[in-house]
């Protein structure tokens, strides 16, 4: 069934599934450089009510950007399925992101039907916007805890990054109703850009220190192909931890666990933990285990690829799930991604998929 190559998706090339021939005796998963699957990404949606300037320029999604129609958007039962097969193949965490995942029409229901599949670490990434409208139905339905994405503290700015004139309040507001909830720990992303938000990194660091949420910050990343990424735009987190630690000496930690994203740093005085997450400086491929599904149903290996696997198309076939779990092994297992530990100015401009579509 699976040697056909699949029709173009709007925003990303398809690869012709594996053979079955391809498939081997089942064992742990892994891949060519021996890095099992433990993360699903899935994005919901690739509409925001944001524009961030690194993520979804206003020149590139201005009012004629096609979103993805609503028929090719996976139905919760087929994100749910999926999710169900990822699980047996050994996933342990799922986030959903987007676009803006909160966007998506009753997000809490989904939430319930993939909190029902067995022990996983479910959390979502967010932009805020709606959250202390949602905080409460979330935590209710399952969701134990969230990352919220804040660029600064100081409104001209975040409302220019966000490009959206939204204000800083809504945001912390959303954070605040989300602690009272009990979703926990509460993560803050944000992306760090040269010239722009540099001025907000300590300010971001006094806000957070003691509030139990970890900030965590990030390199400007070269995701996409509309962002307009220099190498000259990155704030290198070495530079970030020395200006927090003259501010209030820091010190590191291990990680939580082998391959976690971001590098761990605590207050030496006690006052919280911090992150960052180096993925330009210090690629961390290594220890990669995410796979991502678009919200169309494409499976993509790298947060960088140019191009997924059609896994809507095979849902929406006679397909049965150890058809669809065997195809996606073979795909794991064939996966040599390493992206950001090959990255050169020429990759940089490569024609890569959107964030916003293939989910953070
Ligand atoms: P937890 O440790 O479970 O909280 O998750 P996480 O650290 O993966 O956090 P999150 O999903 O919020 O990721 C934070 C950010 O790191 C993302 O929004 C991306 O910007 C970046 N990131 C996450 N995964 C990858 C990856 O595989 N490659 C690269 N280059 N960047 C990544
Ligand atoms: N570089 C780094 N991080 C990015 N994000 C979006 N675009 C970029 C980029 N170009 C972050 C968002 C959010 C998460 C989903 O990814 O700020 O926290
Ligand atoms: Fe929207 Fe998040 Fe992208 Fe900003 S970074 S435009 S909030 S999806
Ligand atoms: Fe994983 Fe690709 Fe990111 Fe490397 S660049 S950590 S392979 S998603």
């Amino acid at each position: 069934m699976t040697d056909r190559v699949i029709a173009i998706a709007d925003s990303g090339r398809a690869k012709p599934l594996p053979k079955m021939g391809v498939l081997r005796a089942a064992g742990p998963l892994a891949d060519t450089l021996g890095r099992q699957i433990r993360d699903l990404r899935i994005s919901v949606t690739d509409r925001c009510n944001f524009r961030c300037t690194y993520c979804m320029p206003k020149e590139v999604f201005g009012p004629d950007y096609a979103f993805l129609d609503r028929s090719k958007l996976l139905s919760f039962e087929e994100i749910t399925r999926l999710a169900r097969i990822f699980y047996s193949l050994g996933i342990e965490k799922v986030r959903l992101t987007g676009g803006e995942p909160l966007l998506r029409r009753n997000l809490e229901r989904l939430i319930e039907m993939i909190s029902s599949i067995g022990e996983l670490d479910l959390t979502l990434t967010t932009n805020g916007s709606v959250l202390a409208k949602k905080a409460r139905a979330l935590r209710d339905a399952g969701l134990k805890r969230i990352t919220v994405s804040l660029d600064s503290l100081d409104d001209r700015v975040f409302r220019a990054m966000n490009d959206a004139d939204f204000p800083v309040a809504k945001v912390l507001e959303g954070i605040d109703v989300a602690h009272a909830v009990g979703l926990a720990p509460i993560k803050i992303n944000m992306v760090v850009k040269r010239g722009v938000n540099e001025d907000s990194i300590v300010p971001m660091a006094r806000h957070f220190r003691g509030s139990g949420h970890i900030l965590r910050f990030i390199e400007f990343m070269d995701v996409g192909a509309t962002n307009g990424w220099r190498m000259d735009d990155v704030v290198p987190s070495a530079e970030v931890i020395k200006m927090i630690d003259a501010d209030r000496a820091i010190e590191p930690l291990d990680p939580n666990y082998e391959g976690e994203v971001a590098g761990r740093w605590r207050y030496k005085d006690g006052s919280g933990e911090i992150g960052v997450i180096s993925s330009v400086t210090q690629a961390f491929c290594r220890t990669c285990t995410r796979a991502r599904l678009s919200t169309e149903g494409m499976l993509y290996t790298c947060l960088f690829a140019s191009s997924g696997y059609d896994l809507r198309s095979m849902i929406r076939s006679s397909a049965t799930d150890a058809e669809i779990a065997a195809t996606v092994a073979a795909i794991w297992r064939t996966r040599a991604d390493r992206y950001s530990e090959i990255r050169t100015a020429e990759t940089a401009r490569e024609r890569k998929v959107e964030m916003s579509y293939i989910g953070g």
